[in-house]
C-alpha cells in the first residue's frame, strides 16, 4: 500500500496544511488523516483523536489562539527547559508543536530528564543541540547560560517537576535550568507533572502561589489517569497543544503592545463547581460549567492584569496567560482563594457547593440491605462573604455573582447587602433559560449606584463587558467608592 510523508510534500501545500492542523488543534499528520478520513466520507467524529482528559481541541472555545488566523508564535524564540517526569516525552511533541507555530525553540533539558529521553532526540527535533550542562566548555564558549536566558522570548518548563518548582521558587541556580531561570527576564510558563500526592502537597501548593506572585504563569496539570498504574487524581501535564496554545497567548494577544486597562492589577478569578465527598467514589456537585468564570479571568488577562484563576471541576481549557489552580471542595477553594491574597479585584464566579456531608467515609459507602444511609449536610464556608468582609486583606473590588431561579434583582439586591460585596452580577439559571452550562447569558449588575440591565450576550462578552467596566472603576477610582 502506498505511503504518504508530509516531510515530502511541497511547501505550499506543507504551509496549508500546517495552518490547519494549527487551527483545528491536531498535530499536521492527524489533519491529513481527517482530510482523508472525511474524502472517504467518514464522520469528522469518529477521526476526531481521542483525548481523555482535555475536551477535544475542536470543541475548545473561540481563544486568541483558536481565532487567530495564523498561529502567533512566528520567529519568536523559545527555550524549553524539559524536567525531569515521564511526562517528558510529551516535551518531544510540544517541541515539535511551537515550531509547526514558527517558533524557534532552543531545549535545555535537566540531569532528570536524561534518564525519560535522550538529548539526541530532542535535539533532532528542535534542529539544534539540546542543552544539558551548565559547566559543558563548548556550549558556554558556543552561547553560555546567559545569553541562553537573555536571548529568548519565553521559557518554557514542561514538564515542571515538584523539584523543579521548589528550586524555582526558592531561586537555586545549581545546574544549567535553574541558572537560565533566574537570570532570564523573559517571561516564564511552567506546565507542572508530578504524582496528585506530591501536587496537593502544603510545600508545593506554597511554591506554587510563590511562583505565581513572582509572575510565573501555569497551564495544567490536567486531572486524570496518572502514568503509574491505578493512579489518578491532579498532576497529569497539560498537553503540548494546551501548552503551546498558552505560549503563544503569552507571546501575543495576552501581553499587549500597550499597557491594558488592568496592567498591574492582579485579579482573582472562581470559577465551575465545587465537588463536596461524600466517600472516595461519590460526591454531591452541581451544573456549572465553568464557561462564565474562565472568560472572565480571560478577559482579565488579555486587558493586562496578573490573574489567578481558582477553578472547580470542570471540562473547558485553562485560558491562557492565567495561573490555574483547581481544586474540589469548597473547603479547598477557600484555602486557595486566601492563598492567593492580597488582590486588588476578586470576581467569585464559582457555582460554591452550600453544603457538605458532615461525615465523609474513608471507604467506599456498601449497601448492607438494612435500609439508605443517611446523609448529613452541614454548610460550607461563605468564601464570598469571608473575602468582602476580611478586616486585612480585602481585594479593592469584589464581584459576586448570584445565580436565581426566580425574582432575581431583589434576590441579588439583597445578597450584596448580606454578603458585604461591591457589585453582584445576577442572572436567571431557570432551566428553561438554557444558561447554566450554555454558552449565552442575560446578566443584570448590581451596585449601590442601582441596577444594569445587560442585553443577552455570549458568556465571552459579558466577560469584556465586566472587565471594562472594572478597568472604568479603577481609572476613574470609583471602584470601592461605587459601593
Ligand atoms: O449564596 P449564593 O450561593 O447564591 O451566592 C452566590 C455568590 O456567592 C457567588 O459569587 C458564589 O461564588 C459565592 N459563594 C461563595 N461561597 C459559598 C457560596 C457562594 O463564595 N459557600
Amino acid at each position: 500500500m502506498a505511503s504518504l510523508t508530509i516531510r515530502k510534500l511541497d511547501d505550499d501545500l506543507k504551509q496549508q496544511l500546517r495552518l490547519r492542523a494549527a487551527r483545528n488543534g491536531r498535530s499536521m499528520e492527524d489533519e491529513a488523516r481527517q482530510l482523508l478520513k472525511s474524502a472517504a466520507g467518514e464522520s469528522s467524529e469518529m477521526a476526531a483523536p481521542a483525548r481523555p482528559t482535555a475536551p477535544p481541541p475542536s470543541a475548545l472555545p473561540a481563544t486568541a489562539e483558536r481565532t487567530a488566523t495564523v498561529p502567533s508564535a512566528n520567529g519568536r524564540r523559545i527555550v524549553l527547559i524539559i524536567g525531569g517526569g515521564i511526562a517528558a516525552y510529551k516535551s518531544l511533541d510540544l517541541i515539535r508543536r511551537l515550531r509547526e507555530r514558527g517558533a524557534k525553540v532552543r531545549v535545555i533539558m535537566t540531569q532528570a530528564a536524561q534518564q525519560f529521553v535522550t538529548p539526541l532526540a530532542a535535539s533532532a527535533l528542535a534542529g539544534e543541540a539540546a542543552f544539558t550542562d551548565l559547566f559543558d566548555p563548548a556550549s558556554e564558549f558556543d552561547v553560555g547560560h546567559i545569553r541562553l536566558a537573555r536571548d529568548t522570548d519565553l521559557v518554557i518548563v514542561a514538564p515542571a517537576t515538584a523539584d523543579l518548582m521548589a528550586k524555582m521558587a526558592h531561586g537555586l541556580a545549581g545546574d544549567l535550568a535553574t541558572a537560565v531561570l533566574l537570570a532570564t527576564n523573559a517571561p516564564v510558563l511552567i506546565a507542572p507533572a508530578m504524582n496528585p500526592a506530591m501536587w496537593r502537597h502544603k510545600a508545593t501548593q506554597r511554591n506554587l502561589a510563590r511562583l505565581a506572585a513572582d509572575g510565573v504563569v501555569t497551564v495544567g496539570p490536567n486531572a486524570g489517569e496518572m502514568a503509574e498504574s491505578g493512579e489518578s487524581g491532579t498532576g497529569r501535564m497539560a498537553e503540548p497543544l494546551e501548552i503551546a496554545a498558552a505560549a503563544t497567548a503569552l507571546l501575543g494577544s495576552v501581553l499587549p503592545a500597550t499597557p491594558g486597562p488592568l496592567a498591574g492589577k492582579r485579579v482573582l478569578v472562581t470559577s465551575g463547581p465545587t465537588h463536596e465527598p461524600i466517600d472516595p467514589v461519590r460526591y454531591i456537585a452541581n451544573r456549572s460549567s465553568g464557561k462564565q468564570g474562565h472568560a472572565i479571568a480571560e478577559a482579565a488577562a488579555k486587558a493586562g492584569a496578573d490573574v489567578i484563576l481558582i477553578s472547580g471541576p470542570v471540562n473547558v481549557p485553562d485560558p491562557p496567560g492565567v495561573t490555574v489552580i483547581k481544586i474540589e471542595s469548597a473547603r479547598d477553594m477557600l484555602a486557595a482563594v486566601q492563598a492567593a491574597l492580597p488582590v486588588d479585584v476578586a470576581v467569585l464566579a464559582a457555582a460554591v457547593a452550600d453544603w457538605r456531608v458532615a461525615h465523609e467515609g474513608a471507604q467506599k459507602m456498601k449497601k448492607t440491605g438494612k435500609g439508605t444511609p443517611e446523609l448529613t449536610l452541614v454548610e460550607n464556608p461563605d468564601i464570598l462573604a469571608t473575602i468582602a468582609k476580611s478586616k486585612t486583606n480585602r481585594p479593592a473590588l469584589v464581584i459576586g455573582f448570584a445565580a436565581e431561579t426566580e425574582t432575581v434583582i431583589e434576590h441579588a439586591k439583597a445578597k450584596l447587602a448580606r454578603k458585604g460585596c461591591d457589585w453582584i452580577v445576577a442572572n436567571d439559571v431557570s432551566p428553561q433559560t438554557g444558561i447554566m452550562g450554555g454558552d449565552r447569558n442575560t446578566v443584570h449588575l448590581i451596585t449601590q449606584d442601582g441596577v444594569e440591565s445587560w442585553p443577552p450576550l455570549s458568556k465571552t462578552d459579558v466577560a469584556a463587558q465586566l472587565v471594562a467596566r472594572i478597568g472604568k472603576a479603577f481609572s476613574s477610582e470609583v471602584g470601592t467608592g461605587s459601593r
